[in-house]
Parts: structure tokens; sequence; C-alpha cells
């Protein structure tokens, strides 16, 4: 009997002095985890530094320290549950003690040791370990999403909700304002914060390179910004429309600091160290006056008027997918049709040369959902920008979205997209599963390994 009687008294003991050390291990782990949450500030009273933080005082008490206790609440609920856990699991065995002979076998003990005080434990540890983030609420969510990956105030009041002055319902007829950011900005924290650190009201940095750089590194959309953005020296007054379509812009009016070049002649495509490398003779209008208007030997290259006579009098409104200075758009202006052209300022100031031609340029990059609403674009021009590099599902996701947006009957003009002549199935499959009528179709070489693809299609009637 006395025997028998050791090992399960040894064991009791055993989870006893268990209870003891995991207790001194959670006030460890929690020490731990709260110096953290200090140094990181946010456990500081002083005044100055909630200022610093939240801006207003009532959002400091109305929102974070909610989420600070509701977090804490939740790890000590972990803890309670451990401790009540293991020693219900003691006086069970106690009783054993009493009742039969029974040892306990090592592979009950360590399954037990798992599954009832490693994992709670891990849990509990997990708890105190996010408590810098607030918690994620089920359904809805109390927290401002994301807010407190960030330290600099001006981005923490950029995406605090906004609640309404008057009612309880805005001009959208929500409760809230919600200024949104790219999820992409947390990767990219400093150079966000970086961005975001101006003085209110005073002139920003000349910095839309960093702006754009984020833009295209997935912190998009960008905050806005409350400073004053730099122009350029002496603004002249732009060209009156009926000549600044076709001639290269007053180069006073660009902001060059940020380039590599200085003007517009030194963007020329004979000029080596011109700085970009993207449609390369866009600046060069002699020769942007003869696209699509004029036979070239390829049968790739449609013109402006084969393409409207398609739909006489039908296209009116558009967008021109692409990089380039808007010579697309100029040209179809002149058949009184408005063009929105995308452009990103890779290297060269093509929003600006757009601008200035006295066209509209869109700044947006792949990484966004069009701004235009369902079937409303009578056309989709794409040149010069989605080639072969493109990732397949990524171009899926894009020629959906151009679909959305594209009106029954409307046109979208795929031109001198290139890709390696292996690819080319793979790309005519892509354009070919939304069965568009085709108007034009033309394939022609561009090289020994790689061919242009032309289309014209027109987005059937959808009676669903
Ligand atoms: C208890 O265990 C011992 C040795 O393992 C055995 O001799 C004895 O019969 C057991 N008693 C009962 C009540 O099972
Ligand atoms: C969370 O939501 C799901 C489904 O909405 C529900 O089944 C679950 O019980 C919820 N959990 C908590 C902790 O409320
Ligand atoms: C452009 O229009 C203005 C007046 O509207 C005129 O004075 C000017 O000569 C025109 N320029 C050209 C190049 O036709
Ligand atoms: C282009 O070629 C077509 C026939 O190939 C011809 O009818 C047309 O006049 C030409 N246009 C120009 C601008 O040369
Ligand atoms: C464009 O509109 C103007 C004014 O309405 C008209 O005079 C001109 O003929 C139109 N151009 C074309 C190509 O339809």
């Amino acid at each position: 009997m006395k025997i028998s009687c050791f090992p399960k008294y040894r064991i009791g003991r055993l989870l006893g002095m268990i209870q003891i050390l995991l207790g001194g291990l959670v006030i460890i782990v929690s020490i731990s985890s709260l110096f953290r949450f200090y140094s990181a500030g946010f456990f500081m009273h002083n005044e100055d530094i909630c200022k610093q933080f939240y801006g207003v005082k009532d959002v400091y008490e109305g929102f974070d320290v909610m989420s600070l206790s509701a977090r804490v609440d939740e790890v000590l609920d972990k803890m309670l549950k451990l401790q009540e856990n293991l020693e219900s699991k003691v006086q069970q065995m106690e009783k054993i003690k009493d009742l039969v002979n029974n040892t306990v076998s090592m592979l009950d003990y360590k399954k037990f040791i798992e599954e009832d005080v490693i994992h709670p434990l891990y849990g509990a540890h997990i708890a105190l370990r996010q408590l810098r983030l607030p918690r994620v609420e089920n359904g809805t969510t109390n927290e401002d999403p994301l807010i407190n990956t960030f330290v600099t105030e001006e981005i923490r009041k950029y995406i605090t909700p906004k609640e309404t002055r008057v009612g309880n319902k805005n001009i959208y007829g929500s409760q809230k304002i919600f200024n949104t950011i790219g999820h992409g900005c947390v990767s990219m924290k400093k150079e966000l914060e970086e961005y975001m650190d101006y003085d209110i009201g005073s002139f920003c940095k000349d910095d839309w390179n960093v702006a754009q750089n984020l833009m295209i590194n997935g912190c998009d959309p960008l905050p806005r910004r409350r400073c004053l953005t730099r122009a350029s020296k002496l603004y002249q007054k732009p060209y009156p429309i009926n000549e600044s379509l076709w001639r290269i812009p007053d180069g006073r009016n660009v902001r060059w600091s940020n380039y590599r070049c200085r003007n517009f002649e030194c963007l020329s495509i004979k000029n080596p160290k011109r700085g970009y490398s993207k449609c390369t003779g866009c600046f060069e209008m002699e020769k942007e006056k003869l696209k699509w208007v004029t036979n070239t030997s390829l049968l790739t290259d449609f013109l402006i008027k084969d393409a409207l006579a398609v739909k006489p009098g039908e296209i009116r409104i558009g967008l021109d997918f692409g990089i380039g200075t808007g010579t697309f758009a100029a040209r179809m202006q002149e058949h009184n049709v408005t063009i929105v052209s995308t452009a990103l300022n890779l290297g060269a100031p093509f929003n600006e040369m757009i601008a200035l031609r006295g066209l509209i340029p869109l700044y947006i990059t792949l990484n966004q959902r069009l701004p235009f609403f369902d079937n409303t674009m009578d056309l989709i021009h794409t040149t010069g920008f989605m080639d072969g590099w493109i990732d397949l599902q990524l171009m899926d996701f894009i020629l959906f979205d151009w679909d959305r947006i594209l009106r029954p009957g409307g046109l979208l003009w795929i031109d001198r997209f290139f890709c390696n002549r292996k690819d080319l199935d793979d790309y005519m499959y892509m354009f070919l599963q939304f069965r568009y009528k085709k108007h034009k179709w033309a394939i022609s070489p561009k090289s020994k390994d790689e061919v242009f693809l032309s289309a014209l299609l027109e987005k059937p009637p959808r009676s669903l």
C-alpha cells in the first residue's frame, strides 16, 4: 500500500509545484509584456503624451483604455480558468488516491500537461503579447482597424473614423466616414510616418516621389495631408486649348527637382540620361502626331477613325489605360470623345504633361479598383502597359474590372499588347474569356520571340 500510494502522492505534489511554477512564469511574462507596452509609450499617464497620441482626450478615454482593459480582462480570464482547472484536477487526484489503486501512466500525464496546462498557458501568453493591438471583436469591430499599429499622431487622426456632427447619419447615410489607407501601409510604416511628418498648415516637403513610391509598394490609397503642396516658382498660364494639345508645354510649369531631367527637351529619346524607360518617345510631338492616324506597315496598328467607325457617334467617353503623354486622348478629343488617361510619374512628369496639354490625367496605380461605376464607359483603350510581364491572375482581376466599367456595347481596344510567342495562347484566352464580339483581331511579329496582339472587342448586352 505504501508503495502504491507514493506515486500518486508525488503526482499531486508535482501538480502543486507546477502550479506555483506556472504562476511565476505568468508573472514574468506579464511583466515583460507590460514593460514592452510601457516602452512603446502606451502607459504614460503624462497629459502631453496622451495629447500627442490622441489629440482629443475623449478619444483616449473612450477608445484605447477600453481596448486595453478588454485585453487585460481576456488574459485574466484565461489565467483564472487555468488555475481553476488545475485546482480541480488536483482535488480529483486526491480523491482517486483514496479510492482506487490507480497509477497515472506517463502517457496520460503527458496528455494532461499538454491539453490542460500548456495550451491554456500558451493562449494566455499570446493574449498578453497582443496587448498592444486592439482585440478583434466578433462581427462588430468596436476598435478602429490597425489604429494602434501607428504612433504618428497625424496618421492616427486620419484613420480614426469621423462621426457626424449633426444627426446620426452623414451625407452617405452612414454613421461615420472611414478614411482608408491601404493595408500595405503597415509594412511601410517608417516611410509612411516620414510622409506624414509635417507641420499642419505649413509647406509640405517636396516629396511626391516618396508618396508615389509608397503607392507603388502597396500603401495605396495614401492618406491625405494637411500641408501645402509645393508648386513651380513661376507658374505660367497654360497655352490655349487650340495650341496646347500638340505643343510641348512650358517647362517652368513643372517641378523638376525629383526627376533626372530639368526640362522637356532633356526628356528626348536621344538623351541616354533621360531618367525614364517606359514610353520613351512620348515627349516627341512629331512622332506622337503620327499615332493612330497614319497607316503603318504593322497589321496591329489600328486607326482611330476605323475604330470609331464601328460605333459611329456612340463613343463619347472612355479610359486610356497605359503610360503616355495623353496623345490618344488628344486625338479622341478631336473626335469630340472625352478620354481620361491613367498616368504615373515614372521618372518623367507624365501627369503634368497630360494636364498641360489640356487633358485629364488619372493618377492611379494597378493596385486599385477603377474609380468608375459599373457599365459607364463607352471605350477602354490600353497600350504600352499591360504586357507580357504581367501575372495572369493579376491580369484576370484587372480585365474583370474593365469589364465591369465598360457599358454593354462599349469597346475594348487592346492596342499593341505584346508578349512572348509561347505565352500568346494564355493571353489570348484572357481576352477571349469574356466572349466579346470581335470587330478586329490582329497578331504580328515584334521580334524573333515576341509578338504584338491588337484587338477591338465589343462587350455584349447582359440582360440578367
Ligand atoms: C495496487 O497496486 C499494487 C501494485 O501495483 C497491487 O499489488 C495491488 O493489488 C493494487 N490494489 C488495488 C486495490 O488495485
Ligand atoms: C463569433 O461569431 C461566430 C459566428 O458569427 C459564433 O459562432 C461564435 O460563437 C462567436 N464567438 C464569440 C466568442 O462570440
Ligand atoms: C487659338 O485661339 C485663339 C483665340 O481663341 C487665337 O487668337 C489663336 O490664334 C489660336 N491659335 C492657333 C494656333 O490657332
Ligand atoms: C491607309 O490605308 C488605307 C487602305 O489600306 C487607305 O484607304 C487609306 O487612305 C490610308 N490612309 C492614310 C492616312 O494613308
Ligand atoms: C465636334 O463638335 C463640334 C461642335 O459641336 C463640331 O463642330 C465638330 O464637327 C465635331 N467633330 C467631330 C469629329 O464630330
